[in-house]
């Protein structure tokens, strides 16, 4: 049963640092890496290929249901393929960002990966991130991280990564919609990482877990 093995939650904002403390924990940690927006990333983008209007909930629906969704780990990160494609470079697009917001507010869409999503737990020790973790996939695991930072640096981050991506609009749509909006889970530890280098993040988030009875 899945309560066997551990689980890291940790949620924060679009390029809060998230991903990056996530990689680093799971390697120090022994556990693998599951980045649970690439799998909205991956359905949004199999939605677009096929014409579908992301806004259209019916439409997105019916398409889902068509897509045959596999995600496996490789070197102890989390991938992910659709209709047998892998998928990597094209989730981070522009157009996918400005359509998973509206893809991922489709409560029919989160139950299908968030199956998913736990179903890592089941034969892997995981550091999941993403905006529900702690709240939704994982709400009994002790260990909930929520990483933070300002939006003027979070914006500078995305721009320095050469993305463009309207970092404050799909937050304002992911803490605002019904179901599973991105919030502080009970319990979380919150990190604001906008003053700090990554390896002061990733060490505020050993400390953390440590205070949270991580042995
Ligand atoms: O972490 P990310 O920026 O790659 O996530 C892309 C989008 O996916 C994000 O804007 C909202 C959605 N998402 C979500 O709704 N729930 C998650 N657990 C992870 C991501």
């Amino acid at each position: 049963m899945s309560d066997q093995h551990r689980a890291v939650a940790i949620d924060g904002p679009a390029a809060s640092g998230k991903s990056t403390v996530a990689k680093r924990l799971s390697k120090s940690l022994g556990m693998v890496m599951v980045n649970s927006g690439a799998m909205y990333r991956a359905v949004t983008w199999q939605i677009l290929q096929e014409g579908v209007e992301p806004a259209d909930s019916e439409a997105v629906i019916a398409a889902l249901r068509k897509m045959e969704i596999v995600c496996g780990v490789d070197d102890g990160f989390s991938d992910i393929r659709i209709n047998g494609r892998l998928l990597t470079e094209e989730l981070r697009s522009e157009e996918v960002n400005n359509s998973v917001s509206k893809v991922a507010a489709i409560p029919e869409v989160r139950n299908r990966l968030v199956a998913m999503q736990r179903a890592y737990r089941a034969s892997n020790d995981v550091v999941m991130e993403g905006r529900d973790i702690g709240s939704v996939v994982f709400p009994e695991t002790p260990f909930k991280l929520y990483i933070d930072a300002s939006e003027e640096v979070r914006r500078a981050r995305r721009a320095g990564d050469g993305e463009a991506d309207a970092v404050a609009a799909r937050d304002a749509q992911d803490s605002q919609r019904k179901t599973a909006p991105l919030k502080i889970s009970e319990g979380a530890i919150v990190i604001d990482s906008s003053e700090m280098g990554i390896d002061e993040v990733v060490e505020a988030a050993h400390r953390a877990l440590i205070s949270l009875g991580w042995e």
